[in-house]
Parts: structure tokens; sequence; C-alpha cells
């Protein structure tokens, strides 16, 4: 009984806010994916969920230390563009601290569990006519010119919260895993968890280091070309995918991204749409997790890697799940087919189920 850990809240002092605005985000449960683990004939295999944040993603544990030092800064007002769940979270968090948010999303391309998020939160919603890259694009010049306090991922107090990830999944395993799984959009997360696990190294906590692997989607993958044809990094102009919450062209955090996997002898890989869904499927179906596509990837880039022998069966992986299913549903629904009505009665249900 020790009432004074909660969840994320639990590592304050590893952490450089002194406010604190929390729905008790963190504490995210770390699954062994042992079916999967069997299937797949590697030596350990965890998901660390972090759909089982308050609002859904891991973005809550960046707004919560975020939304935390803007009050801490005075400021009444915060600002960020967003795939969907920056804003479901940042509209959440703004909430609670009593202060007011604007989202910009890229009209039309967010999942519909993200947008009503960030309306029931009472964010100010502004639709535009463009990609998330635009969006940004205007957000970073609106917190510059208004007064605005801007809570992307290039807001360090974001990734303060997110290292967290690192610190949890150390505390949950009891070791430092071999590797780390995740996908990558804007960039943050990634640099983010490295920063944990480089901060715990340093303190003497840890005394080896995991490998970061980064994981794209093939239609939005400007990191994973420069990696691969070791070439200039190149923003790409018109992102596309399945997985909505990572299409972005142009990762805001690309170098420190590119620092983390290099630093840590991982690797960036980028998977199809197809994969994406069909990882997705393997997760729900083997393992009783529903994650949202952009999450999918982590597992989809493993298999790839996995198959082409570029990564070894004999290590463990922990693969970071970044949002809940629920978030999109419209992608389940559109990709299967919804059964026929059957009449009210036990003859019908023993004739559909023959
Ligand atoms: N997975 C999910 C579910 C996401 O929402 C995001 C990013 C990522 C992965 C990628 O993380 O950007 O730190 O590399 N979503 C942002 C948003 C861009 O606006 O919600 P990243």
């Amino acid at each position: 009984f020790n009432g004074r850990d909660i969840k994320l809240w639990k590592y304050e002092s590893w952490l450089p806010v002194k406010k604190r605005v929390s729905l008790e985000e963190g504490g995210t449960p770390l699954y062994r994916l042992s079916n999967l683990e069997n299937e797949l004939k590697v030596k350990e295999l965890y998901a660390k969920n972090e759909g089982a944040n308050p609002t859904g993603s891991f973005k809550d544990r960046g707004m919560t230390v975020g939304v935390s030092k803007a009050l801490e800064l005075g400021m009444d007002k915060v600002i960020c563009a967003s795939t969907g769940n920056t804003s479901a979270s940042l509209a959440a968090y703004a909430a609670k601290a009593g202060i007011k948010a604007y989202v910009l999303i890229p009209s039309g391309k967010i999942a519909l569990g993200k947008l009503a998020q960030a309306i029931i939160h009472g964010a100010k919603v502004i639709p535009i006519k463009g990609n998330f890259d635009d969006a940004l694009r205007i957000v970073v010049e609106a917190s510059r010119e208004l007064g605005i306090y801007m809570l992307n991922s290039i807001n360090p107090f974001r990734l303060e919260g997110q290292k967290t990830i690192a610190y949890e999944i150390y505390d949950q395993l009891g070791k430092v895993p071999d590797n780390i799984i995740l996908p990558v959009g804007n960039a943050g997360n990634i640099s983010a968890i490295w920063k944990g696990f480089k901060e715990m190294y340093e303190a003497g906590v840890i005394d080896e280091l995991p490998r970061m692997i980064g994981i794209q989607a093939e239609g939005a993958s400007p990191l994973v070309k420069a990696w691969k044809e070791k070439k200039k990094f190149q923003p790409e102009e018109n992102p596309e995918t399945v997985a909505s919450a990572i299409r972005i062209g142009n990762p805001a955090n690309w170098i420190k991204a590119w620092k983390a996997v290099e630093e840590s002898g991982g690797l960036f890989e980028s998977v199809s749409d197809e994969e994406i869904l069909r990882a997705q499927r393997l997760l729900a179906s083997r393992e009783g997790l529903f994650v949202e596509p952009a999450s999918a990837a982590s597992l989809a880039g493993l298999i790839k890697l996995l198959e082409s022998g570029e990564i070894s069966r004999n290590e463990s992986y922990i693969l970071i799940t970044t949002g809940h299913g629920l978030k999109d549903p419209n992608i389940v629904i559109k990709n299967f087919q919804i059964p026929e009505p059957i009449e009210p009665t036990l003859e019908a249900f023993k004739e559909v189920i023959k």
C-alpha cells in the first residue's frame, strides 16, 4: 500500500515542472504477447499499451507536463496542430486546467473518435484546408505572434512527459529490453523514449540501452527513405496512409529521432497500409488488444524485419501501442463485412453457426 505512487507522477522528481494538471495518466499495462510470441517465434514480445491513458493515447503523458508548464508560465491559451490524438489530449487537459485550447486539424482527415473528443472537451476546433504539416506551420507562427502556448512535440516539455514511457518499461520489466519498436509521425515519441532511457543510463539506474526501431507508413516515410538510401532528409509533399495519426510528411523532430536511432544502433523501416491493417487484426484477434492503425505499425514493422532477417528472433521486443482502437472505428467497419441480420429465432441462429 503506497498511495503516493500515482502512475506517471511517481517520477515527479525527474520532471522539470512544479504545477500539476493531471488525469492520472501513465501507469499503462505492459502486456506479454504470448500468443504472437509463439506464432512469430520470438524470445520475448510485449506491448506497452498507451491506449490505456485517460484520452486513449500516449499524448496524455506529454500534455500533463505541458499543460502544467503552461499554468506555471501563467499562460491562459494553448494551441496545437494535430492528426487527432494531440488535439483530443490537449482539449481534455486544457479543460481540466480551465484554460482555452485551439486545435488545428487537417479538414476531413482525422479519425472520428478523436474529433469527438476535441469537441466535447470544449476546444476551439479549427479544420484547415491542408495537411498536418500545414497546420503545424500555422500553429508555430500563431504561437509566436499571438502569445498562445504551443503544445506540439517541438515543445520540450511534451517530451519530458513522454520520456516516462521508458521509466515505466524498466520499472515493469525489471530490465532493459533489447529493442523498442514504435510508430513514427512527427518523431517526438521516439525522441522522448530515447531521452528517458539515456537519463536512466546517465544516472546509473540502468547499465545498458535498448535499440530504437522507428516505423513509418510507406506513404509517409521521409525518415525511412533518408535512412535507407543514405541521403539527405527530404520532407514529403503529399503524405498518404490509412494510419491517419502518422500521416506526416515533415516530422518536426526528425533530427532528434535520427540521433535516437543512430546512437542506439537501431533502424527505420516502413510498412504498407495492408501490413498495418493485418497487424491491427492480429493484435486484436490473437491478443485481445484493439489499437488504432498507427499503433499497429509497430507490429507490422516487427513482422517485416523478422521476415527479412534484419532483426533477431532471439531478443526481447517492446511494441509501443500508441493509441486505442476505438478512436477510429470507421477503419474497422470499412474494411470488414458486417453480417446480414438473421430472424430472431433459435433455428436461424443454429443455421448461421453451422
Ligand atoms: N501513434 C499515434 C496513435 C499518434 O497519434 C501519433 C502522433 C504517433 C503514433 C506518432 O508519434 O508524432 O511522436 O512520432 N500523433 C500526433 C497527433 C501527430 O497530432 O496526434 P510522434
